[in-house]
């Protein structure tokens, strides 16, 4: 196979099971050596070195370091956090990372904090690591004991399984000890226990009490971007481009899970390509069957089969549609039905998702309660339309980045999920974190197949995973009383249609539609929210269209706020998506 004299760097080697087996190998030399460049110096070689954050976004880490390390005193302290929370469906490196060797970790973290100017650091770990924590508690001792960098302290956090507690800004709030709810601003502008900016529910905390007024920008990294950072110092930044791609230098901790017939683990050079490392951890998929898709966690686009010779590296996955993410392959053989992985995402994402902004969890439920449908055959070409409308629009107002991936991920199954060739077998897939390896395979965490949208766990005898409550209404009634209410002023109701003045031009001939389907979500955090989504077909043009109609929160008493109106063309077949 192709390029198997790769380099390994972050896994080099054997299991690390001391600071004396660390020593041996160059541990240390990266502390050292910072020390003697000073934080300006390590800022240029970590910017030099062109690491980007491995946490998924693929932020460029110098610039972030030098964004935290910048600004007076005036805002305050700084903080560094390692982000070792890994929820991300199919991702087990960081964890894999850290039970290889959790000496470089705290290194990194170590060198970070210096760089930066920090005297306290935390290392934030699921609270169901347990032996991820002891290795960590160990190595933090003993280098502790080394005196390494003795002005700086490092906590270690636990924190719970939630989905959310590896964003960032719900990171931050289980370090301060609250629920994984993401605050409004990012870490570097609103840091831990910050006292300003003061604007808005958790953007700042009350300054009445004698406290300054201090931002504290907070630098977050990903558990393997801060264990690269030791050898990029120790060897310099012009080293770690020799590997991997301009765009994406250095090397990149896979994982693989799902079809192929080994799960595991490994390190490959930015640049190889996917096929490779799928076959060398994964040992490919059974004979007789054919990769159908790969998905990169739950945040990019689905890499179909066809494209699975695309370069593992930032450019290359998001050429090919996708993006790589943190390098989490889940591959699904050829048996797989868009549908069903449509829905297995979009239930886990809605689950997951925490309701302050209602656009995302409504959304994500309804796009959920849509794939359900249609997965179970009552679905019609008019909810293809319901859930294109609706994955427009579950980014508004969001706080963070979970919606999009509903929007990203969904969207790109809905081509196929249109085209009934490309239906398959169900097979009751669920998306879910990973739990342990072992013997080469992945345990999933099975729990969250009965998880619910409040974040409790239903009975597995009673709850099905896959229905949801029954929602459907299909009566035209809906618009009628609506109308009847006063709520609609530009909708009427005309020789049984809906007649809509579109630009409100009441002299032209109104567009006349009729209800198609129609639905009805309560609000499950806030239950005076809810929302009435009508698909409409234009009478006359046969057009499809959405009208989503939203009470509660954002509408004055008694009054229906009109979030979504989309009566429009659509080319081919009704409904049929043009995604
Ligand atoms: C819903 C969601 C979950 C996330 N989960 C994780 C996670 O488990 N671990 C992680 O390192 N980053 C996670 N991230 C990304 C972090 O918010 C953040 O970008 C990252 O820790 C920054 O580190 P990096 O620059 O080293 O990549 C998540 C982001 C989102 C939107
Ligand atoms: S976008 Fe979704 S998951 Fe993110 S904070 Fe808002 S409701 Fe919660």
């Amino acid at each position: 196979m192709g390029r198997v004299a790769r380099r390994r760097v972050l896994l080099s080697g054997d299991p690390v099971a001391s600071l004396g087996d660390y020593v041996a190998a160059s541990g240390g030399e990266g502390v050292r050596i910072a020390a003697g460049l000073g934080p300006a110096g390590v800022l240029d070689e970590v910017e030099l070195s062109g690491l980007r954050g491995r946490g998924g976004a693929g932020f460029p880490t110098g610039v972030k370091w030098r964004a935290i390390a910048a600004g007076g005193e005036a805002e305050g302290e700084r903080f560094v956090v390692a982000n070792g929370a890994e929820g991300e469906p199919g991702t087990f490196k960081d964890r894999f990372l850290i039970r290889h060797n959790p000496y470089q970790l705290v290194e990194g973290l170590l060198i970070a904090a210096r760089t930066v100017g920090a005297s306290r650091a935390f290392i934030a770990l699921k609270r169901s690591f347990a032996a991820e924590a002891e290795s960590i508690t160990r190595a933090v001792a003993e280098i502790d004991a080394a005196g390494w960098a003795p002005e700086v302290s490092i906590e270690l956090v636990a924190g719970p399984d939630e989905y959310l507690f590896g964003e960032e800004k719900g990171l931050l709030e289980v370090i301060e000890g609250d629920d994984p709810l993401p605050r409004l601003f990012p870490p570097y502008i609103y840091g831990l226990f910050a006292s300003s900016p003061q604007m808005g529910w958790s953007a700042g905390r009350s300054l009445g009490e004698g406290m300054p007024a201090a931002s504290n920008p907070t630098l977050v990294n990903n558990v393997e971007t801060l264990s690269a950072i030791p050898a990029i110092v120790r060897e310099g930044g012009e080293w770690f481009r020799t590997l991997g791609t301009a765009e994406s230098p250095g090397t990149i901790v896979c994982t693989v899970s799902g079809d192929s017939l080994r799960h595991g683990v490994d390190e490959f050079e930015m640049g190889t390509p996917l096929s490779e490392v799928l076959v060398e951890v994964g040992g490919g998929v059974a004979a007789g069957r054919a990769v159908k898709y790969v998905l990169s966690g739950v945040a990019n686009p689905v890499l179909t089969g066809d494209r699975i010779e695309t370069p593992v590296s930032y450019e290359g996955m998001e050429a090919a549609g996708s993006g790589l993410g943190s390098a989490g392959f889940i591959v699904f053989d050829d048996r797989t039905d868009p549908t069903e992985l449509a829905l297995a995402v979009s239930r886990f994402l809605w689950v997951e998702s925490c309701g302050q902004c209602p656009p995302c969890k409504l959304g994500c439920e309804q796009v959920t309660a849509t794939l359900e449908s249609l997965l179970v055959g009552e679905g019609t070409v008019d909810d293809l339309v319901v859930l294109k409308a609706r994955l427009a629009t579950v980014t508004d107002a969001a706080r963070c980045y979970l919606p999009t991936q509903e929007q990203r991920v969904v969207a790109s199954l809905l081509p196929a999920i249109a085209d009934p060739s490309h239906r398959g077998t169900l097979r009751n897939l669920a998306v879910t974190k990973l739990v342990d390896l072992v013997d080469g395979r992945f345990v999933s965490d099975e729990r969250q197949r009965f998880k619910l949208a409040d974040w409790t766990y239903g009975d597995p005898a009673t709850v099905n995973p896959l229905r949801l409550p029954p929602q459907r209404d299909t009566s035209t009634g809906t618009i009628a009383a609506l109308r009847t209410a006063g709520f609609v002023e530009d909708f009427g109701i005309e020789d049984g249609a809906i007649a809509w003045h579109s630009a409100g031009d009441h002299a032209a001939a109104p567009e006349r539609f009729v209800v198609a389907g129609s639905y009805r979500f309560e609000g499950i955090s806030d239950p005076d929210y809810e929302e009435i989504v009508l698909a409409l077909r234009n009478r006359d043009s046969g057009d499809n269209g959405v009208l989503v109609l939203a009470f509660g929160p954002y509408s004055t008493a008694g009054e229906a706020a009109v979030l979504n109106r989309l009566p429009r063309a659509t080319p081919g077949p009704a409904g049929a998506p043009d995604a």
